[in-house]
């Protein structure tokens, strides 16, 4: 009657055997099938020289996606289109390197009395979110944020969803201290708009994903910024009014390296930094809710629609988690 009970234990370690034998071995035949797959579905071509190398960081990601996914989280990984690149590549690729000033210590953004929704998502609420776009390898995202916020502004003043120009703000706003594929904030990209007096749309100014010299032309400028509203830099809660009463908000926040992996699920980080100087991704939050006693903000993302839950993500509300109460802000737009 002994060895049913060394079978059991054989069986019971058998597994994590398995398991841990590949955390720092060689890519399986099973795994270099997978990131084969995944090229396939990515479009991903690779020299010879080049495979290898890429086949390896593809796998450090696929272990560390399994592993998060098998402890108990608030959200989970997944592949995506980032899934061949180091951590070091993607933020050098896609995120702000340098601090961008958005210190708005006391915002404009004045705090009403009266009730106001538990919950919102302005995708539900009519025709006010465009499709979610994607930025590229430019570290443009503040021009997505900033393009979202009028586009869903407008439409909720009109009614008419307009898609804007990103690729005007990357060329045009420098002089509102933002710096192209380098870096910006969509407060000032706002006030840009503003004295600009004007911003085309995607049609006759479409997306380029790189620097480019100015070619606005005012004759075709479609939306219009009458005032920037800064909210008060950590007033989390003035965010909630904002979003639940009157538009979606842009806002900032530290993407650090688990992100890239997001896939679903309600994304908490205990580690990332909360304060203005070390935010890095501008991204839009269009809608707040409340899962199993957790609360959330719904966001679209600039990265296209096979990252995260087809281009958004939510992120745990309340804490000024990674720093997004840091600079949010969102125009009146002039209609
Ligand atoms: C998972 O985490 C949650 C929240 O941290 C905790 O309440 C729960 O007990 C954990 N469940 C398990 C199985 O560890
Ligand atoms: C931040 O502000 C300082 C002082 O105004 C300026 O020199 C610096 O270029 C700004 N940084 C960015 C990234 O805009
Ligand atoms: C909003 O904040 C930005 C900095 O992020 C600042 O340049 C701008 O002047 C502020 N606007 C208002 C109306 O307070
Ligand atoms: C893009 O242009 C800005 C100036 O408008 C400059 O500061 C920045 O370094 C450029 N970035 C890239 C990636 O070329």
């Amino acid at each position: 009657m002994l060895w049913p009970v060394l079978l059991m234990a054989a069986a019971l370690m058998a597994p994590s055997a398995v398991l841990a034998a590949p955390a720092a071995g060689a890519p399986t035949a099973e795994e270099e099938q997978l990131f084969k797959a995944w090229m396939q579905q990515f479009g991903r071509r690779y020299s010879p020289g080049e495979y290898p190398r890429r086949l390896r960081i593809f796998v450090d990601n696929k272990r560390l996606i399994d592993e998060h996914n098998a402890g108990n989280h608030s959200y989970q990984m997944g592949l995506n289109q980032f899934s061949d690149m180091t951590n070091e590549e993607f933020q050098k690729m896609y995120l702000w390197r340098e601090p961008q000033n958005c210190s708005a210590t006391k915002g404009s953004f004045v705090r009403s009395s009266g009730p106001r929704p538990d919950s919102i998502d302005w995708r539900k609420k009519g025709n006010f979110v465009t499709p979610v776009k994607n930025q590229g390898p430019c570290g443009s995202c503040w021009t997505f944020s900033t393009t979202g916020c009028l586009e869903s502004a407008i439409a909720i003043a009109t009614g008419k969803l307009l898609s804007l120009a990103e690729q005007q703000l990357v060329d045009c706003a420098q002089a509102f201290n933002n710096h192209g594929c380098s870096g910006g904030l969509p407060s000032q990209a706002f006030e840009y708009i503003l004295y600009n007096k004007g911003l085309m749309g995607e049609d006759s100014y479409p997306y380029q994903a790189k620097n480019g010299t100015c070619k606005f032309r005012p004759e075709k400028a479609i939306a219009f910024v009458k005032d920037v509203i800064n909210i008060t830099q950590y007033d989390e809660d003035g965010m909630v009014e904002a979003v639940g009463k009157h538009n979606p908000v842009s806002f900032a926040f530290e993407v650090t390296s688990n992100f890239m992996h997001y896939r679903k699920g309600v994304y908490s980080n205990p580690r990332c930094e909360h304060t203005p100087d070390k935010v890095n991704h501008a991204v839009l939050a269009v809608g707040y809710g409340e899962e199993n006693g957790t609360p959330y903000w719904i966001v679209k993302n600039s990265w296209g629609r096979l990252w995260g839950m087809e281009g958004y993500f939510l992120i745990e509300r309340g804490k000024n988690m990674c720093g997004l109460a840091a600079c949010a802000s969102y125009p009146v737009p002039q209609v």
